[in-house]
Order: C-alpha cells, then structure tokens, then sequence
C-alpha cells in the first residue's frame, strides 16, 4: 500500500513524483524571472495567456479526436468530446476577467516586452480554428452520406445522436462568440484598440469577427425553422 511520504519513483525533474509527472519545474519557469520584467502585472499577463493556450491545446486535441469520430460514423463520442472542447472555452472566457484588472497605464508600460507579439498569433487559437473547421466538413460529409437534410435533422427528435451532436455545435459556436464578445470588450477597458469605429481599426477587426460561425448552416436552418417555414423546404437553396 502506498504511503503518503513514500518518496519519488517516476524518473524526470523534480523532487516529488508529483512535480515529475505535473512537469511543474518546467512549467513554473516559463515566466519571465523577477530579474527580467520591466513590469510587475508581466506575471498576470503571462499566466493568463499560457494557461489559455494550455486550455486551448485541449480543446483542439478533443475536437481533433470529435472529427474522427465522426468520420467513422459516432456522433455519440463527438459530443462529449465537443462538450470538453466548448467548455475549454468557456474556462478561457472567465480567465479573461483577469486581465481586467490591468490598468491601460500599466498595460502600456509593458508592451515593450511583448514586442509586436498579438493574441492573433496564439498557436491554440490557430488549431482550435482549424479542428473547428474541419468538424463542420466531417459532418457535412456524416449527414450527406446518409442522406440527411438540416431541416430533417431539425424535425427529428432532439434525442437523436445527430441532432444533438449539431446542438453541441451550436453551443460550441455560441461559446466561441462570447468569448469574442469578452475579449472584444476586455481590448477596449484596457485600451489596446485603436480608436473605436475607425474602419480598419483592431476594434473594428475584433467586433466583425464576433458574427463568426463556424457552423453557419446550422444557424441558418435554425432561423428559418423559427420563422415557420415549411419543414422540408430547405433554407439552404
Ligand atoms: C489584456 C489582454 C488582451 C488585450 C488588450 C488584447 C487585445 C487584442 C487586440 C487589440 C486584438 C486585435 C489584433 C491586434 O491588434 O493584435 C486581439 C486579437 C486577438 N487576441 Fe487578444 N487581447 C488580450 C488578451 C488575449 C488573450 C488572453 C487571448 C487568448 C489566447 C487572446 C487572443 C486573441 C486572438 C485569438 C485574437 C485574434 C482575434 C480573434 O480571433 O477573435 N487575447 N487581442
């Protein structure tokens, strides 16, 4: 039986099996040392944007691993694995409350340590986009396949695996879009925005992409069937 001060016995960095598992030594040192910062909110900032990436990385990993799912005809498992990826985004919004207490001084006094860096280039970001997208093909191609409309698929019983997996879709998409929203607002109280409404602006770019869907169809037939459209008549054409 293992005892609690039994001692380490993983192989790796760190003096309990917990940091060599956890990596914790690494991980603790990926923020820039005391030495280092020109600014003391440089920690906020940073643990803020790393810990997102970290959610973000799962979120494309469950969403990758939805899409093969789906491709091999098990909506049922893609939509626990999309409800993982949705709730990664939302995790990520609440995080978003913590750069709220950056000062607009105070965030400007850092930017020389990010260089031109830009959420816009956030690697988990990127991937979660991509997985997205190809989610939206995969199950294009699962209800093609058997030949299945949206507007049947929206007659159907909310119980069915294919309706509700569209219905994590929807929550995914809804999820993504509040982040935005946040994220759009949180760029504005700290004042990294430019100057609002100005076309071509950064807060220009970042309300635009609020509209965002990366299911658009499923949106589409949503609507139409909400404005009563005779079911079968596809809102699609
Ligand atoms: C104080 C905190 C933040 C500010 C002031 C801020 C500001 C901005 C601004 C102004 C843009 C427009 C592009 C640009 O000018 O660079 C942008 C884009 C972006 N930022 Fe942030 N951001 C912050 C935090 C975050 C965090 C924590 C993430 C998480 C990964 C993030 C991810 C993104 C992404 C993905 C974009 C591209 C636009 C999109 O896809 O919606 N940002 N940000």
């Amino acid at each position: 039986m293992k005892r609690r001060n039994d001692g380490p016995e993983l192989v790796g960095e760190g003096d309990t099996d917990y940091a060599r598992y956890m990596r914790t030594d690494v991980l603790l040192d990926l923020q820039r040392r005391p030495e280092e910062v020109i600014h003391r909110d440089e920690l906020l900032f940073q643990v803020a944007h790393q810990s997102a990436e970290l959610w973000l990385k799962l979120a494309a990993a469950e969403l990758t691993e939805a899409v093969a799912r789906i491709n091999a005809g098990e909506p049922s498992p893609a939509e626990l694995l999309l409800a993982r990826a949705t709730l990664a985004v939302r995790l990520i919004t609440d995080q978003l409350d913590m750069l709220a207490h950056l000062r607009p001084a105070d965030f400007q006094a850092m930017q020389p340590a990010l260089g031109n860096g830009s959420g816009a280039e956030s690697p988990g970001w990127r991937r979660t986009q991509t997985a997205g997208r190809k989610l939206s093909d995969a199950f294009a191609t699962f209800l093609a396949d058997r030949g299945v409309d949206l507007v049947t698929l929206y007659s159907g019983e909310p119980s069915e695996p294919a309706y509700r997996l569209a219905e994590a879709m929807v929550e995914f998409d809804d999820r993504v879009s509040s982040w935005r929203v946040r994220h759009y607002k949180l760029a504005i109280r700290v004042g990294s925005h430019g100057v609002i409404g100005t076309a071509g602006s950064p807060s220009g770019m970042l309300a635009k992409l609020i509209d965002y869907r990366f299911f658009p169809e499923l949106w589409q037939v949503r609507a139409s069937l909400a404005m009563g459209r005779p079911v079968g008549e596809s809102c699609l054409a």
